[in-house]
């Protein structure tokens, strides 16, 4: 099988056209029959890559892993903490070591700019496995899982609530806008996405048959909605102080059983988790504690209900991030 992106990095969706990024989707939809009818798919047997995290993860990591091993490589795991990079040795110093030892490099941490200057400095592709501004690996997976719930993802309507201009809401309105899906970011005025980035995606959606609405209203948002999605309130790398204010500001956005009732009858709910949906979490407890909210951007009974795809979205991190990989080191 060819890969249209043969050799590229993987750094934010706005570097893919609609047909590469359908092509990926349809890569992780085979991956995944592959992977469940037990066929072996080794095909980057011998090549070795490194997974280098300055934020936790867990979905990620164990993602890049597995897959990793299911193509027949070798993955190195690299923590803040065991590394040099940005301490005592330079991005652009770390790029060039590690563009010698692995066929691939998956970067997850802060700004856009670290994992842009790691891919133009490695030779070798570059995967964002998370930044500050962009999610771009969540939403092959979230894209699939929307797929095996609906025919197609083309004209379906997707409502990002809560804190609409967070990495995940940010990947999710890019990918709506290439994919011909309706976007709605719902929110309040201070979480909503950055202006630039809008009209962007706007200008994007007009060729695709997409649209992009920033709506307050989570009921007129929501109302005939397929996929209602949400994010936690306070995004890796901010400060613990912005909870109360996130909590004040967001509140009115939590995804309740109020809002399930208004979408399409198939709707489905996603969240790329972790999620703070009751109080088994050690923050989870803190902020109860503090603020007496025992749920947060969505309640126990949503994320446990019928309409919640949470899970499957979840596995299907691991066969998309093995297409991703796959299309992106393949040398045939
Ligand atoms: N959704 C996601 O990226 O999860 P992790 O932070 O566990 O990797
Ligand atoms: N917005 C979240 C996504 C976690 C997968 C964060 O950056 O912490």
């Amino acid at each position: 099988m060819h890969s249209p992106i043969s050799g590229r990095n993987f750094l934010k969706l706005l570097d893919f056209s609609s047909e590469e990024i359908r092509f990926l989707i349809d890569t992780a939809k085979e991956f995944k029959r592959k992977k469940k009818a037990g066929e072996s798919h080794r095909y980057l047997e011998g090549k070795n890559i490194v997974l280098l995290f300055e934020k936790t993860s867990t979905r990620t990591r164990c993602s890049f892993e597995v897959a990793g091993h299911d193509l027949g490589m070798s993955v190195t795991y690299l923590d803040p903490k065991s590394c040099q990079m940005g301490k005592k040795e330079s991005i652009e110093d770390t790029a060039q070591v590690l563009g010698r030892m692995f066929d691939g490099i998956e970067y997850r941490g802060f700004g856009q700019e670290i994992v842009q200057c790691l891919a133009d400095n490695a030779g070798v592709p570059v995967w964002n496995g998370l930044t500050d501004d962009f999610h771009p690996t969540q939403m092959i997976a979230d894209m699939l899982t929307i797929e095996e719930n609906f025919d197609t993802c083309f004209g379906k309507k997707l409502v990002f609530m809560g804190d609409a201009q967070n990495n995940v809401a940010n990947s999710l309105m890019v990918v709506c806008a290439k994919m011909g899906m309706h976007f709605v970011a719902c929110g309040p005025a201070e979480q909503m996405p950055a202006a630039d980035l809008v009209a962007t995606c706007t200008e994007l959606a007009a060729q695709t048959g997409g649209s992009v609405t920033l709506c307050e209203d989570p009921i007129e948002a929501c109302t005939g909605a397929h996929v209602i999605y949400t994010d936690i309130w306070v995004s890796m790398g901010e400060p613990m102080e912005l909870w109360a204010e996130r909590i004040r500001l967001l509140k009115p956005y939590q995804v309740t059983t109020e809002l399930l009732d208004v979408m399409a009858p198939d709707g489905i709910f996603l969240h790329c988790l972790p999620a703070f949906h009751d109080l088994g979490t050690d923050i989870g407890r803190e902020i109860q504690e503090q603020f007496g909210l025992s749920e947060m951007e969505v309640t126990d009974e949503v994320f446990r209900g019928p309409r919640s795809r949470v899970f499957d979205e979840a596995e299907n991190r691991m066969h998309s991030i093995k297409a991703i990989m796959w299309a992106t080191l393949t040398e045939d």
